[in-house]
């Protein structure tokens, strides 16, 4: 999976169907020359999303300077012409220099043999940060008040290792659940600092991956926010997609929505256009998922996972939450706090005051 923001349609809201057009164009050439096995091209609001299936492993410079020069592309033949919304928004770099991980866009691999059958499922939010996987992840593959495999299936009963990346100060520390759970909701609870970027089965089977770009602390200013993916494998020893989804039924608080700095509400919508337009308040923050099975490298699907009547209530509550953070206005905790804020014009506001505060 790597995804970016390379430009919208009235504001943040969409992609431009022509964006998506150039997309599967360049994806179709590189399956045709056998870069990539196959791929599914899909938006989440206004951020451009490729999944890709290749036999060349993790990190590999040639699938992420073709994903680099995918968005070059859209940026310079649709996003720029028609004058898009923050053309190119995301690609902060001018020269691609051999990995596309810090350079804007956000990446999320996971690198497996395929079993007798692979359901992989993809989740693309929008208008959030990162950390925003943390609750549904440990929810997902520690929780057994929200997988009921982990007491039922012997096969997930050995439980799970979280790999946990503090993106401030670029470490990252590996912790063992259910046996370090209290360590590891000690970290994840700062979903601003502490990100889970990978979960591998006790035995090293690999379970799920996320991006942990943080646009803010690459650029040293707000360009917009990260909206990250997830690929998380589900089914036979690894957590029912089922299970998986359930984590999502509550719409818990956070990070982005409005200039990205606000909480709200992380809403799950369809892909379908009517849910994926991102438009209160420039929000609230969505997640949509999309369900594959591999086959060979072949994406099989996709089902659109929140496109069910079970998720009405999650997004209603979700809309209630949403009204009652939207009255805070600009108050906290709806607003960030101030170490969120520096990356915003707000040291802009406070440089202009700084003659004006008085000892006292
Ligand atoms: P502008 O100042 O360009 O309107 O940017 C603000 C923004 O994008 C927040 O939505
Ligand atoms: P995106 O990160 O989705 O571009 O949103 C930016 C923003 O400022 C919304 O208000
Ligand atoms: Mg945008
Ligand atoms: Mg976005």
């Amino acid at each position: 999976m790597i995804k970016a923001d390379v430009g919208s349609v009235s504001g943040h809201m969409t992609v431009h169907p022509k964006q998506l057009e150039v997309a599967r164009q360049f994806m179709e050439d590189a399956r045709q020359k056998g870069t990539i096995s196959d791929y599914h091209v899909t938006h989440a609001g206004d951020d451009i999303e490729l999944i890709m299936t290749h036999a060349m492993g993790e990190n590999h410079s040639a699938i992420h300077e073709l994903a680099w020069k995918c968005f070059k592309q859209i940026t310079a033949e649709v996003s720029r012409p028609l004058k898009l919304y923050a053309a190119g928004q995301d690609m902060l770099s001018e020269a691609f220099s051999g990995n596309i991980k810090g350079m804007g866009p956000g990446v999320a691999e996971l690198e497996f043999a395929e079993r007798q059958s692979d359901p992989v499922l993809i989740f693309m939010a929008d208008k959030t940060e990162p950390g925003a996987w943390n609750l549904p992840l440990f929810k997902i593959f520690a929780d057994p008040f929200n997988t009921a495999g982990l007491i039922i299936d012997l096969g997930l009963h050995d439980g799970f290792i979280f790999t946990v990346l503090d993106v401030v100060d670029n470490v990252s520390v590996e912790l063992k659940c259910p046996a370090e759970m209290y360590d590891l909701l000690a970290l994840i609870g700062t979903p601003s600092k502490y990100v889970i970027e990978r979960v591998l089965r006790s035995d090293g089977l690999p379970a799920a991956a996320a991006s942990t770009t943080r646009l803010s602390l690459i650029a040293g200013r707000y360009v917009g926010k990260d909206d990250p993916v997830c690929i998380v494998r589900a089914q036979h020893g690894l957590p029912a997609a089922g299970e998986v989804l359930e984590a999502f039924a509550f719409p818990h608080l956070v990070a982005g929505w409005m200039r990205g700095s606000h909480h709200g509400p992380l809403m799950p919508v369809s892909v379908d256009d009517s849910q994926n337009k991102v438009s209160r308040f420039d929000g609230p923050p969505r997640v949509v998922g999309l369900g594959f099975q591999v086959s060979d490298g072949k994406l099989i699907g996709p089902t659109d996972l929140f496109a069910d009547p079970a998720f009405d209530r999650t997004r209603q509550t979700a809309n209630l939450v949403a009204d009652y953070m939207r009255l805070h206005g600009p108050f906290m905790p709806h607003r960030l706090g101030p170490e969120e804020m520096e990356y915003t014009t707000l040291p802009q506001v406070l440089e202009k005051l700084k003659t004006r505060f008085k000892k006292t």
